[in-house]
């Protein structure tokens, strides 16, 4: 996949790893459309690089979807990449929860089926492109999930099974390659309930992302996500421990 001369929408590209992405592949002469719900902090980002182009939608409103597809075939038809950031998680325990089918439900929603719709509207505009690309980014908790972000990482294991057989799917018909990027802890707002502090630099994930491109490497185990991807082939029940350490 090519790195530069593309038109990528990233969407929760107002912060974290999502902005690292738009950051790197605009300075690498990508046009960049990024989203997010809330308008002045899209605007602050949209601010911090060069030529991007901001958009306020929300990947869970139907009618924002709509509108976001509508915008994009006007301003944007040679757009040939899609990359599926935005998400969300709730730490809550299972045992004492009492809203755990609401919390899961926006979950799901957010992490998983609002993926499937956003690539579904796309790819009538994808396919028109001679190269293009899905990027799902989903997680290291896709493989073996830690039992404070339960729903979290069933959402993410979903989007990953998804995200395989969209993959065999696309490549028998059309030229759209598939990607899964799967971060480990990255420190950025969204994790620092769970120690987020100590992760890696949402650069990191960005930079692993561009040369995934390219490489064609299509499932990106970014930093630890390879060894714990390793250990659940090799052991599932160490992998389990490992994400869900005692004590
Ligand atoms: N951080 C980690 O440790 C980690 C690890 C593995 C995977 N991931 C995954 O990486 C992705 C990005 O996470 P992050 O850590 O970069 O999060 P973040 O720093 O909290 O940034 C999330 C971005 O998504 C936007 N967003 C959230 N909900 C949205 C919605 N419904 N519609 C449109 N935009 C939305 C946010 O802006 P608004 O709030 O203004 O909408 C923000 O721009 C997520 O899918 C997450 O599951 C993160």
């Amino acid at each position: 996949m090519k790195t530069s001369q593309n038109t990528l929408l990233i969407t929760g590209g107002s912060a974290g790893i999502g902005f690292e992405i738009a950051r790197l592949f605009a300075s690498n002469y990508n046009q960049v459309i990024i989203t997010g719900r809330d308008s002045d902090r899209l605007q602050q980002a949209a601010a911090r690089i060069p030529h991007v182009t901001a958009i306020q939608s929300d990947v869970s409103q139907p009618e924002d979807v709509d509108q976001l597809v509508e915008q994009l075939w006007q301003d944007f038809p040679q757009l040939n990449i899609v990359v599926n950031n935005a998400g969300l998680a709730y730490v809550h325990s299972l045992s004492e929860n009492t809203r755990t089918f609401d919390l899961a439900r926006e979950e799901m929603l957010t992490n998983y089926l609002s993926t499937l719709r956003l690539n579904e509207k796309l790819l009538p505009l994808l396919k028109q492109q001679k190269e293009a690309a899905i990027v799902n980014v989903s997680s290291i908790v896709a493989f073996a999930p830690n039992h404070r972000l339960a729903t979290y990482g069933a959402s993410k294991a979903a989007l990953h099974s998804y995200s395989l057989s969209l993959r065999l799917a696309l490549a028998k018909t059309t030229a759209i390659r598939v990607f899964e990027l799967m971060p480990p802890l990255v420190n950025t707002d969204f994790s620092q309930e769970i120690g987020g502090a100590s992760g890696i630099p949402p650069s990191i994930v960005a930079e692993a992302l561009l040369k995934a491109f390219e490489q064609d490497q299509y499932e990106i185990h970014v930093g630890r996500t390879a060894d714990l991807y390793a250990l659940s082939r090799s052991s599932p029940a160490d992998a389990l421990l490992a994400m869900n350490p005692m004590g």
